[in-house]
């Protein structure tokens, strides 16, 4: 594995490799087993894979975690190598951003409901920042999570739009043992709170099973839920098609039902595609 860290370099790398297809895994670092599913994913279907680790300050809200962000570089690095990534790409801040920016900016709509909306200009940050790492790699296939539901649909559309040569794979979301979606932020919460979080995958699993039953309406489905994840603090639930669009009942084999909720200081969000 090599190790680089300025973006002129890794280019240089890996456009001395012709005709050989490239997987790209990006991820903000303090990686856990759902990013090693992703560069597994990656590693199967290309010939070779770049994971980068670069905690973006542009996606995160001035009242936000990114000075605490968890960092665990050596472990990382060791986890790559075990996974067999080719090229780690760690660039620091200063090689990635400068002061006389030019930034992307996520759709007035889809970008600026649900996470855009209790976050705004989050995807702006997410957008800007992808579009200059899928530049940077020019890869083949780029692996994102389902988890990040709606960070998938903006990237997905935003390749669409600006014609880019690489096709997003969309990577289903992996469970710890009790249940709860790999996140890295999971590493903020308590004995209690992780306890406490367990309603986020409970609420799904009974919208799952009301699902089953016929029972559709999504007014239903979050009230619920809503029941449920009692008394955590919801940001939002939503039932939503793939492009985003309010859905009133679920259309099967076409909806998303995402889940937003804060346990004590931290964000927690997780969804079902059915
Ligand atoms: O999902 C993440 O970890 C980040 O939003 C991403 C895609 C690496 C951009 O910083």
């Amino acid at each position: 594995m090599t190790i680089v860290d300025s973006p002129a370099l890794l280019a240089k790398f890996l456009r001395a490799e012709h005709d050989i297809s490239i997987g790209f895994v990006a991820t903000m670092g303090a990686l856990h087993d759902g990013h090693i599913r992703l560069i597994k994913q990656a590693k199967e279907q290309n010939e070779i894979v770049v994971v980068s680790i670069f905690v973006n300050p542009t996606q995160f809200l001035a009242n936000e975690d990114f000075d605490r962000y968890p960092k665990k570089d050596s472990a990382d690095k060791k986890i790559c190598e075990l996974a067999g990534v080719t090229y780690l790409f760690m660039p620091d801040t200063a090689s990635i951003y400068t002061n006389d920016e030019v930034s992307l900016v996520a759709p007035v709509v889809k970008g600026y409901i649900l996470e855009g909306m209790s976050r705004p200009g989050h995807f702006d940050g997410v957008l800007t920042v992808v579009m200059k790492l899928l530049n940077i790699v020019r890869p083949t296939r780029a692996y994102f999570g389902k988890k990040d539901a709606q960070q998938l649909y903006l990237i997905s559309l935003m390749v669409k739009k600006m014609f880019l040569d690489t096709q997003i794979i969309a990577v289903d979301t992996l469970r710890d043992k009790d249940g709860l979606a790999y996140s890295s932020r999971n590493s903020y919460l308590s004995k209690t709170q992780r306890e406490l979080a367990l309603k986020i995958p409970r609420s799904l699993r009974i919208a799952t099973s009301m699902i089953i039953e016929k029972r559709f309406d999504s007014a239903k489905i979050i009230k619920k839920m809503e029941e449920i994840l009692n008394p955590l603090e919801v940001v939002y639930i939503a039932v939503v098609d793939r492009e985003f669009n309010a859905l009133t009942k679920v259309e099967i084999s076409n909806t998303i039902i995402l889940v937003e909720v804060l346990v004590g200081q931290t964000r927690l969000l997780d969804n079902i595609w059915i």
